[in-house]
């Protein structure tokens, strides 16, 4: 994929940073001395962190410079760096390792959950969200559109995996885990309309269809995707859109 755009992303940061808040509020540890945030993006997950556990040892990695180089910005006492959530190691255990909104991005997660659990200290805790968002309108609409001609061939296998079964996760976890969370939340994010809801997946979900085409057949892809968005997002009586937003969460605690 090309390199995400920090500046899109942030577009509707305080949206995008709720699950963040979220999944952080559910982790049961009150002095954690290392603090790992895997995929990063622009710092506003590692924000977050930085607030809740000011004495805590606090850095944050991701794969787009783009995104490192806004991280580092926005929080200079802490450190950023460029690497992959799929090789990076630990050189020390670490108390919480954090990921938010990143893993839906590696069919290979279940793996690299394994492993992260071997990186903790006794008692740390993996803490994920993902977007398990695979059957909304908003992405079921990028693959329709994508199955049209001229889009067919070009964005063949562009669609992102669905999660497999909360079960799958349990199942993967419980082994090594002293307590296990796994839960849903939906969100429903009031928008201005439906060229919102497009605006917001240009930043992810639609990237992986977007970054394979042309001006000219993106616009066209766009345009048709855009249209089908306003038919499956009415608007409420005060004209805004309601983006539907269901996204999975764990928390993973190894035994102390
Ligand atoms: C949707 S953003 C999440 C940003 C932030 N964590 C938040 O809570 O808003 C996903 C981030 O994951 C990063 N990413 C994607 N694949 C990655 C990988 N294999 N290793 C590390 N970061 C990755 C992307 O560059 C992007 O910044």
């Amino acid at each position: 994929m090309a390199d995400w755009s920090a500046s899109l992303y942030l577009e509707f940061e305080d949206e995008r940073t709720r699950p963040a808040m979220d999944l952080l509020a559910q982790i049961p540890l009150a002095e954690p001395k290392r603090v790992v945030d895997i995929g990063c993006g622009p710092g506003n997950s590692t924000e977050l962190l930085a607030t809740r556990w000011p004495q805590a040892e606090i850095s944050g990695f991701d794969t787009s410079p783009d995104m490192i180089g806004k991280a580092r910005a926005r929080l200079p006492g802490l450190s950023f760096g460029l690497a992959d959530a799929a090789t990076w190691q630990p050189e020390k255990p670490v108390d919480v390792i954090f990921a938010n909104a990143v893993f839906q991005w590696l069919p290979e997660h279940p793996a690299i959950f394994r492993r992260l659990m071997g990186f903790l200290a006794p008692g740390g805790v993996l803490a994920v969200q993902m977007p398990d968002n695979i059957s909304e309108p908003s992405h079921r609409l990028m693959r329709e559109t994508a199955a049209q001609a001229p889009f067919t061939e070009r964005l063949k296998g562009a669609a992102r995996a669905p999660l497999p079964p909360v079960s799958f996760y349990y199942d993967l976890l419980s082994p090594l885990s002293a307590r296990l969370d796994i839960w849903h939340t939906i969100y429903n994010h009031p928008l201005a309309n439906a060229a919102a809801i497009v605006e917001w997946v240009k930043a992810t979900g639609l990237k992986p269809f977007l970054d394979p085409l042309g001006d000219e057949e993106r616009s066209l892809f766009l345009e048709r995707y855009t249209a089908a968005i306003a038919a499956a997002y009415p608007p409420m009586q005060d004209g805004k859109v309601l983006l539907r937003f269901p996204r999975l969460f764990i928390v993973a605690r190894r035994a102390g």
